[in-house]
This record gives C-alpha cells, structure tokens and sequence, in this order.
C-alpha cells in the first residue's frame, strides 16, 4: 500500500508519522504520479518544525519528482512513463502573480507530495528535464524556479551583467548556476570559507565571507568598479537588505527573495530613493515559468548540487540535517 508521511495539526517534529494512502483513479485532466523524490526548502521546514504548522493534518512538501502511472480522459500532454516535476501554484499557470500567500501550495494550504502516489490536475505537474534523475528534478520547483523568475523573469539578466548571491543556500546556488549559464559575472557570499570555495567551484568569479566583511555590499561594488552589481538575489532579509542595496548599480534590481535573517528591521530608505532601486518580491513562480526554466536546462545541461538524500521516513532526520546548516546545496528525500 502507498505510504504518505502526515504532519499533525500545527506541526513539530514529534507530531510526523507515516500512514497509507492510495491515490484515487485519475478523472478527466487528472493524472496518477508515482513519486519517487523531494527536496526540502525552508518552507516546508517551517511548515514541519512547527513555525508555521498546518491548520489541519496534512501531508508535507512542495517539491515532488516521478513517473506517470495513469492518465484520465482528455490529457495529452503527459503519457504513462513521463516523468514529471511538481508546480508550486498549481493554480497559478501564467502571467502577473494571482496568488497571494499559501493557500494553493502543496504542502502547505493543500496535500503534498511526502507520498508515494499522488492523482492530481495536470497544471501541478510539468515534464522534468532530460537526462534528470527524480531526486534532480525534485530540486527545481521551489528553488530552481525562484532563482529562474529573479533573473530571467522579473529582470533580464544577460551576458556581462553583474549579480550578487548570498549564503550557499539551494536558492542561491540556483541564481549562481543559472547566472553562469547566462554569461553573468557572481559574486557570492558565504559565512563559511570552504563553501566559498566550493562557491568558486561552481563558477563564482568573486566570493566575500558575509562573517568576517560585514560591510560586504560595499566590497561587492568595489569589485564592481565602484559602479554597482545589476541584480541581487537577496534572502537574508531584514540581515542583508542594507548591504544589498549599498552593493546595486544606480536603477539596479534587487529580488526579496528570503528571511533568514528575521522578519523586521529598521531600514535606512534614503538609498531606495536616490538610486532608484527596483524592489521585487519574489514568490517562486507560475507554470509557464517552469516550463521555460526546464527548457533552458534541457538545452544547457545544468545539473543541480544535491547535497545528501534520505529515506521518506527519515524526513525529520533530513529537516534536522538542515537545521545544523552543514549542507551545501539541496537536501533531497528519495523513494
Ligand atoms: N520567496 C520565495 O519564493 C522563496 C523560495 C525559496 C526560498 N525562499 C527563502 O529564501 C531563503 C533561502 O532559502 P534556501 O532554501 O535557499 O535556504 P537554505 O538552502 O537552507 O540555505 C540557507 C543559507 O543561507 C545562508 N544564511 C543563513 N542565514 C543567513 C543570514 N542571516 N544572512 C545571510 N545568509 C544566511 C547560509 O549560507 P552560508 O552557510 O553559506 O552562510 C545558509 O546555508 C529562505 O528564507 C527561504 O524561505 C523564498
């Protein structure tokens, strides 16, 4: 019988046990996935641990990669054998943001995919790349696609420009990977010098310790000749949009992508202003995205840094191995 991992009413570590759960028949535009992978991001962390628990039981992760098993009536885009990539907004399939929040998302406002068969429209899927394993592919849909919509979406990133990732997060090594692949300059920040130099082993052509340089968004436009980075995938929030906004060009963009560091702060708005910054806040992306992400990977041959894998049952064991922040890259569970 499928298994499917249950997260109790608000959440916590101890309220995760494992249940069956057969997936239905798929009705027309529906199709039966069999899963074989996750990725944790720190959405799902918050979701799990409790932070921000579910209101209801609930099946845990966003991301999910596997094969179709079945197809209902009227479904021509996927066929038995396909493998496939969850969406994050199965609801939000193109065009300006729809979405508010996380109502719609797997894992979170509905079901997600810490199973082993899920039936489920077919907007909550795209084809995965070629040549991708499922635990690969199962690293695109939260972080892959917010990484592709800062750059490529929201702004245009291209040969020449400038753009500064923060801390070696999946997000980050993302906006790192696919900046290269775009013919941009990085510069990468890290509190640890050996993933620094793992940094620069995935193309970083600058890389600046954010511990021991607090004044990094200063030194990050330094190395740009004083004129500033054109793009900045910002994720520590509240701990680094200062420095984001001392390290971007005059009209450059700067993607609000995280909050590790917190969710308030005092802000000196001043340089907003005078240099014509471009705020953006990012909520990963919608489906048309993902599929031109997928594309450009499919044409590129980018594979994703996976860190470590471990058993469905083992997902608290996984969430702690984030929390201790040991891991350079995704943190996949494979089943
Ligand atoms: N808005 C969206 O659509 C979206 C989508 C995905 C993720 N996110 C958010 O983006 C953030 C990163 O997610 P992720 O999945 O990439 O996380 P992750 O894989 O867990 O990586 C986090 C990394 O960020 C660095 N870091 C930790 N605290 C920091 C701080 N206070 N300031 C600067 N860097 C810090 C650390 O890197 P070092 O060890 O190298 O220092 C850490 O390894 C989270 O807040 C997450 O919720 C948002």
């Amino acid at each position: 019988m499928p298994k499917a991992i249950i997260v109790g009413t608000g959440g916590g570590f101890d309220h995760v046990t494992v249940a069956e759960r057969p997936a239905p028949a798929p009705r027309p535009r529906e199709i039966t996935v069999r899963l074989h992978a996750n990725s944790l991001n720190y959405h799902d962390y918050v979701v799990v641990s409790g932070v921000w628990g579910p209101a209801e039981p609930r099946i845990p992760m966003a991301d999910g990669a596997g094969e179709v098993i079945a197809i209902g009536e009227g479904v021509n885009e996927f066929a038995v054998g396909d493998r496939v990539v969850s969406t994050f907004f199965p609801t939000w399939l193109s065009g300006a943001p729809n979405v508010v929040g996380f109502a719609t998302v797997p894992g979170d406002g509905v079901d997600g995919y810490a199973r082993e068969e899920v039936t489920a429209p077919i907007t909550a899927f795209t084809h995965a790349p070629k040549g991708y394993s499922h635990t690969e592919a199962a690293t695109l849909t939260t972080a892959g696609l917010t990484a592709w919509r800062a750059l490529f979406s929201d702004d245009h990133v291209k040969p020449g420009d400038v753009v500064l990732v923060q801390g070696a997060g999946g997000v980050s090594i993302f906006a790192l990977q696919f900046a290269k692949m775009a013919g941009a300059t990085v510069i990468a920040t890290s509190s640890s010098d050996e993933k620094l130099e793992r940094l620069r082993s995935l193309g970083a052509d600058h890389v600046i310790n954010y511990r021991s340089d607090p004044a990094w968004g200063e030194t990050a436009r330094a190395l740009t000749g004083g004129r500033g980075v054109d793009h900045v995938v910002d994720v520590g929030g509240p701990s680094t949009l200062q420095q984001s906004m001392e390290a971007v060009r005059a009209a450059g963009h700067i993607s609000v992508i995280g909050i590790l560091g917190g969710v308030e702060a005092a802000l000196q708005f001043v340089p907003v202003l005078v240099k014509q910054i471009r705020l953006q806040g990012v909520l990963v992306g919608n489906r048309a995205q993902q599929i031109e992400m997928i594309k450009a990977i499919d044409a590129n041959g980018m594979k994703p840094v996976v860190d470590r894998s471990f058993p469905l049952e083992e997902i608290v064991q996984a969430f702690r191995h984030q929390e201790s922040n040991r891991h350079f890259g995704k943190i996949c569970l494979e089943f």
